[in-house]
């Protein structure tokens, strides 16, 4: 028998172009989340799984705050179709492994593009931790969000935003952040001592931001984000190579050591998942 939980929207706002916060009540996922986890959202009957990641939460309120970056025919419906009062079909969660909340000593951690929803619950728990955190969003300018959230989480946040040329796609704007994002890093790290640090983003851009870290030999944690369908290891959608053994990034990750990583292997196969992703929009707006 299956219980039946209303997964009501409490709230849902723009912060930025295409990245939409929705504040959802999800009292079991409220309850038991820890930061670096994801749930699977299903919006709507027969619609696709999507894994998002809580980015608040209210454990005696009973609610958690998704943020969607909108990219693929599932998140466009939901900025379209979705309102407060409105239901989510469901919620499963939360899934895959906590972060490492370990004292490190300085840490530096990174948000590239959309990835810094991702960042923000794994940075206030390290600071809340005893270490001593700077965060570095890059992204396109319009697109800087929970500035002031992180500002009030940590010991310094710092936004690399530049401008979108005319006639860029996805590919170059990609580049870009891998290019400002592994310069960044280097010039941070260069000029200052850290411990540790922690990526999430596309994986281009994290394999860029990586090199350089490895150039420091700092420890490095990097959240990765193939696929997923089902979140439970068994459809292998999310396979990646992590120390030449076969992982699955849902039950085994998403946080893995950055130095075990098969970079390679890992952006080959996400970037047959984007033009998947690209077909299945163009097909809705058709
Ligand atoms: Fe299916 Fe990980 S999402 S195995």
């Amino acid at each position: 028998t299956e219980v039946f939980i209303v997964y009501r929207i409490l709230e849902k706002k723009e912060l930025a172009p295409k990245h939409i916060m929705y504040r959802i009540e999800a009292p079991h996922v409220a309850r038991k989340v820890q930061p670096g986890q994801f749930v699977i959202v299903r919006a709507f009957p027969n619609g696709e799984r999507i894994p998002l990641t809580p980015v608040m939460w209210d454990r005696e309120e009973g609610w958690i705050v998704l943020i969607t970056f909108v990219r693929g025919k599932t998140t466009m419906r939901m900025a379209n179709e979705l309102k407060p009062g409105d239901s989510i079909l469901n919620v499963a969660g939360p899934l895959g492994n906590p972060a490492p909340i370990e004292k490190f000593g300085r840490v530096l951690a990174v948000g590239l593009s959309a990835g810094i929803v991702e960042v923000f619950p794994i940075a206030k728990a390290l600071q809340e931790a005893g270490n001593d955190v700077t965060t570095l969003h890059v992204a396109p300018a319009p697109m800087a969000i929970l500035k002031d959230e992180f500002t009030e989480s940590v010991s310094r946040h710092i936004f690399e935003g530049f401008e979108i040329q005319e006639g860029w796609g996805t590919k170059e704007i990609v580049a870009e952040i891998a290019r400002r994002g592994a310069e960044k890093v280097k010039e941070l790290l260069s000029e200052e001592n850290f411990d540790f640090v922690l990526t999430v983003g596309p994986a281009g851009a994290q394999k860029a931001v990586f090199n350089v870290v490895k150039e420091f030999g700092i420890p490095m944690h990097a959240d990765l984000h193939p696929i997923m369908v089902d979140g439970t290891g068994m459809c292998g959608s999310c396979r990646v190579t992590v120390g030449g053994e076969v992982k699955f990034a849902c039950i085994d990750g998403p946080g893995f050591d950055a130095y075990k990583v098969d970079w390679d292997e890992l952006i080959h196969r996400v970037g047959f998942y984007t033009d998947l992703e690209k077909r299945a929009l163009e097909e809705y707006l058709k």
